[in-house]
């Protein structure tokens, strides 16, 4: 899982890549480098660590350049496993994962090659190498064809220094003809710029760049014409303004991203066929990853709650490998920030193949996912640049919310919602009240282990704070149902453990109290973030954060806004840096 990028043309190629290398930190920042062909050699840079590491290559004068910033998948982040990965006279850039590179691995060493390396990549390069003779296209076709797994390739020969050669199966790719060049990239906006073509490479597809054009080839070799897609520049540049973090940032822009995304539904251009699609909707299934997983079981409750509509939320990893079953006038909704994770996109597919509906929700107008689905709401959040997701999370619960509001009409179950209408204003008097969690700090800093406790919409809110506070700082964490602690995990908790308790249903808040009687009786600390002022009194409450009320369903979009600032507050405190945990990435591209 990583990002690539390419250029060939009439301009220094280094600052060209090395200025695409930035935009796609988000798939992966733990090494990097770039190649580029000077003078009928290669000019390379590899460094551990984030694309900042490689700013002394700019000065390189080389036309015709491949980089790469990485998130590690086979071998440890080092110089050495940095791409682009150079063998005799080929660098090659890889984004995916050759699952067969153990076989493939032994061939070379038989013929008494050997690796500088521990990545699956380097032995693509020994393959296209071997089948060098003169064409990097051939070449790379042959070797495609015996790789299994995923790829975005992109590779250069010393013998045709004006040429790159690409291939795709199962990772995004796109190439852009601009006025001074060709360029290839992991996304669009790594190389988007005023008046240039871009095209998606399609599943098994190959492209030949030259300093002029892009040809393009089918799996059979077949050249194919492509039409340019529709794209528009990104205006918003990401800066941190005032803020120390972009997470922070981002937070503060939770209630803009909800009444940006509130408009969405209603200006959606294919509106009437999507509520055409939802009235005739017998079975609902979401999938999605991490958060926006956790989006997708607040939306079940929603959903089910305000339509009947019966919704099965899967893992996507695990949706993609089982046989689900998908019957006639099922609706998938895909969920996911970047619309670029690999797993979501295969479960998507799937879904696709078996002829059920496929509506996406995503943040990112011209990812692989909004490309694929039949219908396309975008979360208008705004660029998130930190890997903990905030604002599109909250974004997403908004877009559902009013998804469920439509299905209600659809199903003939009357208007409702109405206090979705006052959400921004809402959600800003819960950024304010979340401040308070910063003096909880101290008690979850050396903590073995945390606990996020709720029922029904609440114990989505736990698992999404508990995501939250593992992935920026590092500890622990589960969320879990109330009522389920009792059946093994309350063995967990000792003096001093912090439990943090979501209470939002005055139906259920007597019977979430339980389950703190129950911890508090074992000495934990216990925290509350509730929208019900009577129980911030209780004496088990060590701390306590009161949220607006909007009723038990559609309460997370609130709830977790304190949750994300504990995490934040708590990352900070352990010395970690929020907006680039270690080992993780804002995009998983790869399964
Ligand atoms: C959230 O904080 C995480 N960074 C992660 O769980 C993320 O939500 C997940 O990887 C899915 O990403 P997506 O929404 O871009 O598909």
């Amino acid at each position: 899982m990583c990002g690539i990028v390419g250029y060939v043309g009439r301009r220094q190629a280094a600052p060209i890549l090395l200025e695409g290398l930035k935009k796609l930190e988000y798939r992966g920042y733990d090494s990097a480098g770039i190649a580029v062909i000077e003078k009928h050699s290669f000019e390379v840079m590899k460094r551990a660590g984030s694309v900042e590491g490689l700013s002394a290559a700019k000065n390189f004068l080389g036309r015709t350049g491949i980089g790469h910033t990485r998130w590690a998948t086979h071998g440890t982040p080092t110089e050495e496993n940095a791409h682009p990965h150079i063998y005799g006279r080929i660098a090659l850039v890889h984004n995916g994962i050759i699952e067969n590179m153990k076989p493939l691995k032994e061939e070379c060493l038989k013929r008494g090659e050997s690796f500088t390396s521990e990545t699956d990549t380097e032995i693509v390069a020994h393959l296209l190498d071997g089948y060098y003779e003169g064409d990097l296209l051939a070449a790379l076709q042959k070797t495609a064809a015996r790789l299994v797994g995923s790829f975005a390739l992109a590779a250069l020969s010393l013998e045709e220094p004006g040429k790159i050669a690409l291939a795709r199966r199962a990772s995004p790719l796109v190439v852009g003809r601009g006025e001074d060049g060709t360029y290839l990239a992991s996304d669009i906006p790594a190389i988007a710029a005023e008046g240039m073509e871009i095209y998606a490479l399609g599943e098994n597809e190959f492209a030949l760049l030259d300093g002029k054009s892009a040809h393009f080839y089918a799996e059979d070799g077949r050249e194919i014409e492509k039409k340019p897609l529709e794209y528009s520049l990104e205006e918003d540049v990401p800066e941190k303004k005032g803020f120390r973090h972009f997470m922070r940032k981002e937070m503060s822009e939770i209630p803009l991203s909800i009444a940006n995304t509130q408009q969405i539904i209603q200006s959606y251009p294919k509106i009437f066929e999507l509520r055409e699609v939802l009235c005739h909707a017998e079975y609902i299934h979401i999938v999605a990853c991490g958060t926006a997983y956790h989006s997708g079981l607040c939306a079940k409750i929603a959903i089910e709650a305000r339509a009947r509509i019966p919704v099965e939320v899967a893992v996507a990893s695990e949706y993609r490998y089982r046989d689900p079953v998908i019957q006639r006038n099922t609706v998938v909704i895909a969920v996911s920030q970047s619309g670029e994770t690999a797993d979501t996109l295969a479960a998507a597919e799937l879904a696709k193949r078996s002829g059920a509906t496929l509506l996406a929700v995503t943040n990112v107008r011209y990812s692989s996912l909004a490309r694929l689905a039949d219908f396309v709401l975008f979360t208008a959040a705004g660029r998130e640049i930190a890997v903990a997701a905030t604002k599109s999370f909250n974004a997403q619960l908004v877009l559902l919310y009013a998804l469920a509001e439509e299905l209600a009409s659809a199903k003939g179950r009357g208007a409702c919602g109405a206090e979705l209408l006052s959400l921004p204003l809402l959600a800003k008097d819960a950024l304010a009240a979340s401040e308070e969690v910063r003096a909880w700090t101290p008690h979850f800093l050396g903590a073995k282990s945390v606990f996020f406790l709720g029922r029904g919409a609440d114990h989505c809110a736990a698992l999404e704070g508990s995501l939250k506070l593992k992935e920026i700082s590092y500890l622990p964490s589960e969320g879990y149902p109330a009522g389920e602690l009792k059946h093994g995990t309350l063995a967990l908790i000792e003096k001093g453990t912090p439990v943090v308790a979501i209470l939002t249903s005055s139906r259920l808040a007597e019977k979430t109290m339980n389950a703190v009687h129950e911890t508090y009786a074992r000495g934990a600390k216990v925290f509350l973030v509730t929208s019900l002022p009577e129980y911030r009194k209780r004496g088990e409450i060590l701390s306590s954060v009161l949220i607006p009320d909007i009723g038990e369903t559609y309460s997370p979009v609130l709830s977790v806004i304190p949750l994300q600032a504990l995490a934040y507050y708590v990352a900070v405190a352990r010395g970690n840096d929020p907006d680039k945990p270690r080992n993780l990435a804002k995009s998983v591209t790869v399964e």
